[in-house]
């Protein structure tokens, strides 16, 4: 039996599946594990599944001395020292696919809400200004008359594509090995809608000079992760007026303090990361977590690994 520590409570009944074989704690509070706090629980753990808020990192792995394997809640991998991991045969589970349709619809809603602006419309309807029906009211624009530049035509990015083709729209798309340039991509959408991981290839690559390269009517989607932008010209391009409007699901800092600049800033929609937060797909996500860890406990495969190369049994 090994014994397990869980960063924070997940839908579903997958942890009963996870205590039937180990001893298992669960972190029952609603804010992440302090630094502190997530160290000292690890100290004697076997398996970790965690969150995308933990940062597991050399550090925290050499104060897991008895660690087997790691299982995060998610797809991206982007808080954990893969190469730290892999160093010590330490295999790392991931959610892939499960969450590709959840999280491209998302996407597809916060194209809709902030190109329509359904935000706006709403809290006008609640503010009383819905005096008449006006013929120039709250106007948007159509996505199926739009560009759609896709960053990243990984799973997520190829069913954003399908969606928006779906919609009527023209496609561009760019990535590391096809599709047209970035800065092309940035001169011919009007919607930019990202879906590249983490990497440091791709962290601030929507500067300020990416930003100035978009089009003055088009919009900015970030569903992929918040440290690809950089906010400070992402809120200086919305209040100048360099691009139309933004819809973010994933911001850098996150999550953004209620006092944050960027919340001033206009023609922005916001959501707190829910990219994969369906019901469905979050319970779904948990047995495939627990599988991965249960897995990777017994020494076998994982279903879904992050670092295949670590394989061998570690009975
Ligand atoms: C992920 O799994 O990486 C997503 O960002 C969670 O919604």
């Amino acid at each position: 039996m090994a014994r397990c520590f869980v960063t924070r409570r997940i839908p579903g009944n997958a942890i009963e599946r996870l205590a039937a074989e180990h001893e298992v704690e669960v972190w029952t509070e609603r804010l992440p594990p302090s630094r502190d706090a997530l160290r000292e629980r690890v100290a004697n753990t076997d398996g970790l599944l965690c969150m995308l808020t933990d940062a597991i990192d050399a550090e925290l792995f050499a104060a897991m001395p008895n660690l087997r394997a790691v299982s995060t809640y998610a797809v991206g991998v982007d808080n954990i020292d893969i190469e730290a991991a892999s160093g010590r045969g330490i295999p790392v589970g991931h959610t892939p696919d499960v969450l590709t349709e959840t999280s491209a619809d998302l996407a597809l809603a916060l194209m809709l809400a902030v190109m329509r602006r359904i935000p706006e419309a709403d809290a006008a309807v609640r503010a009383g200004d819905w005096l008449t029906w006006e013929p120039a009211m709250l106007l948007g624009h159509d996505l199926h008359r739009a560009t759609v530049g896709i960053v990243g035509l990984g799973r997520i990015g190829q069913a954003v594509k399908r969606r928006v083709e779906g919609f009527g729209a023209r496609v561009l798309h760019s990535g590391r090995r096809d599709g047209v340039a970035l800065d092309r991509l940035l001169r011919e959408s009007t919607v930019v809608t990202l879906h590249c991981p983490l990497t440091e290839q791709t962290r601030g690559m929507i500067d300020e000079s990416a930003l100035r390269t978009m089009r003055e009517d088009a919009y900015l989607i970030n569903t992929a992760r918040g440290p690809i932008v950089d906010t400070d010209a992402l809120r200086r391009a919305l209040a100048e007026g360099w691009i139309a409007g933004a819809a973010l699901d994933v911001t850098d800092p996150e999550p953004l303090p209620v006092d944050h600049p960027l919340l001033k800033a206009p023609n922005l929609v916001i959501a707190p990361h829910l990219g994969s937060a369906s019901h469905e797909t979050r319970e779904e996500m948990a047995n495939i977590a627990v599988d991965n860890l249960l897995a990777g406990l017994r020494g076998d495969p994982m279903p879904h690994c992050a670092n295949p190369q670590v394989r061998g049994s570690r009975a």
